[in-house]
């Protein structure tokens, strides 16, 4: 009896349980099936764009039917313009609001989402393809959840116009910061509405006004959000909503008037968005593409693994930029794992999205299917084996059997590109030194997942992780809270969390008219150096050499450029750096950056201090030196506040800290501030010692190497302050100076495939010049777009600005509690 039970069970055939999808068909065609932009409070009457406008409206299709659920009209750059004026229009009035009541509009948002769950999770799969299951239970409630969380930013924000935090929420955490103003929004079509909440959330909360597009193949969840804005009576023009291409997207990232743009996509279109924002100074945000690997050792809990798995690179039909499509797997138990896997994809169901028991969807368009079907014959070519199970699929509709490639080449395309789809591309090793190395052998870094039962093991491989989110025996968990986003070529700033919220926030002294940088560029013709001669008995001519690896080393070149006073008098001599010093100094910073990014806080801060002593040493010859370039009254200051520079970032060293999230789902979220790397700086010249050590302090206290081009006018300083780094106990090769001519060796710096940020503190033609040469490996770019800074002013110069452009916070997800 009991047997023919199991039996029965085992052959139970899944009967269709469908979504009705008559809610969402009547609210089409309510709307004739035609939907226009939604900007400043109102939508455009449909058609419009076609009124001798260059773009015409486009069809939105089921993928999963190939039926057009709605035609939509593509923005060109007029109406980009007029939603960008609307949102403009609108940034007083939403700034005026208190927190409380902006609050209230996000709490609004959120329980509309939550009163229209279905229609919008039944619109996000017929739109998508995803399957119900997945917008229902994942999408939308994260959407929900987003909202809320924003809601209570905008709460504890509190009132801005007096420059942030009316309630002073969380210490100091955003006093003085104020919104950045018009932010553009770029999203994509894989996760259509939780895209748009992760966007527009954060923005609206921190009172900034949003011109968002969402992506061709997606826009009605958007649409419908817009409604949901007209309900709640959302102020006019703060949210407007346009659609179309790449096309309409490049309007607004080229729009004049939008101060911030916010994009989520491919690697490919965020270079393109780096380069055609360089010249301006827009903040940028970029949530680009991954290959995360999913490492598997041999003493993980291998069924939990297959499940983490099917989450990891089935779910969304593994259209996920941080899907785990690359497995890693310990040598021993890979075989083990391939049966199980294969066992498990077996009963994988693919059908229809609105059927509620189908775990894989449609593939969102065409293109997309052509590319990923194109992409598992070159991984074949490439000598992987592919294994897909035997299942029905829907002869109709863009359908695609979960795939399993083995024997995958770790330099293979399908092991190094990203896929977008159902694609599981596997690997194995043998050490964790192995399984690191292969793990971070991508130029992308946003996320990954370790599995083992030790603890130890887990953690040790999940610090060494190039990645902005690790989840330990989990995968793909999300969280308004805990913040995502990733290093490398996946992009920079995050989304969710304190770290999203400062993507929309600026200090309010970088925020209006300001004076700008202009540089000495006259050459200074004289040559005083018989005068010098003359009235000064010959002494032994001291060299200054560059500092490269913790040495003083003679420039390449073989030559030296003469460095003059504030009286046009000769100084001295400084080597003229090349693009084989830099590339030198790069070579010297890695090493040395790794090991000192692990050095505990402290050493790092008993260094500092150990600098500001033996800058106190040499106080009379370095006053001396400076009081040449800036007289004594500056050189007297300037050295007074690099001393006390000195000792505020040794302070931080251990006080700019992680933090740890309470995210639902059993887990603790570790927000770990991690280096960035190798940081490139080019100090400005007005504060000649000061400005290069407000840079170079901050990077180093949080445990970064550093390559600096000090001041060309003064560069002759670099003898007497690597003197003092010699005898401070930093290891070599954490500070390099090289001097020479800043824009050559910026560009050299900012090109440079192993620096991983450039900062520029100079005029605004250093800052487009640095942005530019980032375009290459998308390094981190952080200029004062030629702003000058008070470098005596603390609240400019110093603090939580400079130590959260140091780092970058990867959010380590760990099992905890019952
Ligand atoms: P895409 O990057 O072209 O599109 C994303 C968004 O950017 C869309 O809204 C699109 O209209 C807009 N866009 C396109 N060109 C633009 C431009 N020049 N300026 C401004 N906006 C522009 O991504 P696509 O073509 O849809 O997908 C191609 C590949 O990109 C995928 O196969 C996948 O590998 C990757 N991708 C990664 C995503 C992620 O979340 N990391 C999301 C979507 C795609």
């Amino acid at each position: 009896m009991a047997s023919s039970i199991v039996e029965k069970f085992h052959s139970m055939e899944y009967g269709p349980a469908p979504e009705d999808p008559g809610e969402v068909n009547r609210w089409l065609d309510a709307h004739k099936r035609t939907f226009g932009h939604f900007i400043d409070g109102a939508f455009t009457p449909t058609g419009s764009a076609t009124k001798g406008a260059s773009l015409r409206a486009f069809a939105v299709k089921n993928p999963a039917t190939g039926d057009v659920l709605a035609t939509v009209d593509a923005a060109d750059a007029t109406e980009v313009d007029r939603a960008v004026k609307a949102a403009k229009a609108a940034l007083p009035g939403w700034q005026a609001l208190t927190g409380h009541q902006r609050a209230r509009y996000l709490y609004a948002f959120a329980r509309q989402v939550q009163k229209h769950s279905r229609r919008l999770a039944v619109l996000e799969s017929m739109d998508n393809g995803k399957s119900i299951r997945e917008s229902r239970d994942i999408d939308i409630p994260l959407v929900a959840r987003h909202f809320y969380h924003h809601a209570g930013w905008a709460q504890l924000l509190g009132t801005l116009e007096s420059g942030g935090a009316g309630s002073g929420f969380d210490g100091e955490e955003f006093r003085g910061y104020v919104p950045v103003g018009v932010v553009g929004q770029i999203i994509p079509w894989n996760f259509p509405l939780l895209m748009f909440a992760w966007k527009v959330a954060p923005a609206l909360a921190a009172g900034n006004t949003v011109v968002i597009k969402p992506a061709e193949y997606t826009p009605l969840t958007a649409i419908a959000m817009a409604e949901i804005a007209e309900e709640i009576g959302l102020p006019k023009g703060v949210l407007n909503v346009i659609n179309g291409d790449g096309r309409t997207g490049a309007a607004i990232v080229e729009h004049p008037e939008i101060d911030k743009i916010a994009f989520t996509g491919s690697t490919e279109v965020g270079r393109i968005i780096r380069k055609a924002t360089a010249k301006t100074a827009k903040k940028l945000s970029l949530e680009l593409g991954g290959k995360s690997p999913f490492i598997v050792f041999d003493d993980a809990d291998l069924d939990s693994a297959v499940e983490g798995l099917v989450d990891g690179i089935w779910f969304n039909q593994g259209q996920v930029c941080c899907a785990g499509s690359r497995l890693l797997v310990q040598e021993r138990v890979a075989e083990r794992l391939y049966e199980k896997i294969r066992a498990r994809m077996e009963t994988l169901r693919v059908g229809s999205p609105l059927d509620k028991a189908v775990d894989i969807g449609a593939i969102v368009d065409q293109v997309q299917y052509d590319r990923i079907v194109k992409l598992i014959a070159m991984g074949v070519a490439e000598g992987a084996t592919c294994w897909q199970p035997e299942m029905p699929i829907p002869s109709k509709g863009l359908f695609l059997r979960p795939t399993l490639l083995t024997d995958v080449h770790p330099s293979s395309t399908v092991a190094q590109e990203e896929i977008f789809g159902p694609v599981l591309a596997s690997m194995t090793f043998r050490t964790p030194a192995e399984a690191v190395e292969l793990a971070n052998n991508t130029t992308y870094g946003l996320a990954a997942c370790v599995w083992s039962e030790s603890i130890n093991v887990a953690l040790d491989v999940a610090a060494q992780m190039k990645a902005g989110v690790v989840w330990v025996n989990s995968t793909n968990l999300f969280d308004a809270a805990c913040g995502f986003g990733g290093y490398r070529e996946s992009g920079y700033g995050r989304e969710g969390g304190k770290e999203g919220m400062v993507e929309y926030l600026v200090p309010a002294w970088t925020h209006g008219e300001k004076a700008k940088v202009e540089l000495v560029t006259e050459p200074v013709e004289r040559d005083e150096r018989t005068e010098i001669r003359d009235h000064n008995a010959p002494g032994i001519d001291r060299t200054v050499k560059q500092y490269i690896g913790g040495k003083q080393a003679r420039p390449d070149s073989g030559y030296s450029f003469p460095v003059y006073g504030r009286d046009a008098k000769l100084v001295g001599e400084a080597p003229l750096g090349n693009r084989k010093d830099i590339r030198n100094a790069v070579e010297a910073a890695r090493p040395a950056g790794t090991k000192w990014a692990k050095a505990a806080a402290h050493l790092r801060a008993q260094v500092l201090y150990y600098i500001a002593e033996n800058l106190v040493q040499r106080h009379a010859e370095i006053v001396a030196k400076l009081a040449a370039f800036v007289g004594a009254d500056q050189a007297a200051i300037e050295f007074d506040y690099s001393v006390e520079r000195a000792f505020s970032y040794a302070a931080w060293c251990d006080k700019f800290e992680g933090s740890v999230h309470n995210p639902p789902f059993r887990m603790v979220t570790l927000a770990m501030k991690e280096a960035i790397g190798t940081v490139g700086i080019l100090a400005p010249d007005d504060a000649p010692l000061l400005g290069l050590l407000s840079l170079i302090f901050p990077a180093i206290a949080m445990g970064n190497a550093v390559v600096a081009v000090p001041s060309e006018r003064c560069a002759t300083l670099m003898g007497e302050l690597y003197q003092v780094l010699d005898t401070s106990d930093l290891p070599g090769g954490v500070v390099n100076l090289v001097s020479g001519k800043p824009t050559e060796l910026g560009k050299t710096l900012a090109e440079h495939d192993d620096v991983d940020a450039i900062w520029s503190f100079r005029d605004e033609a250093s800052s487009v010049l640095v942005k530019l040469g980032s375009v290459g490996n998308l390094k981190q770019v952080w200029t004062n777009e030629g702003v000058a800074v008070d470098w005596f002013d603390p609240k400019q110069a110093e603090g939580r600005w400079y130590l959260r452009h140091a780092t970058q916070v990867k959010n380590i997800w760990v099992p905890y509690g019952e």
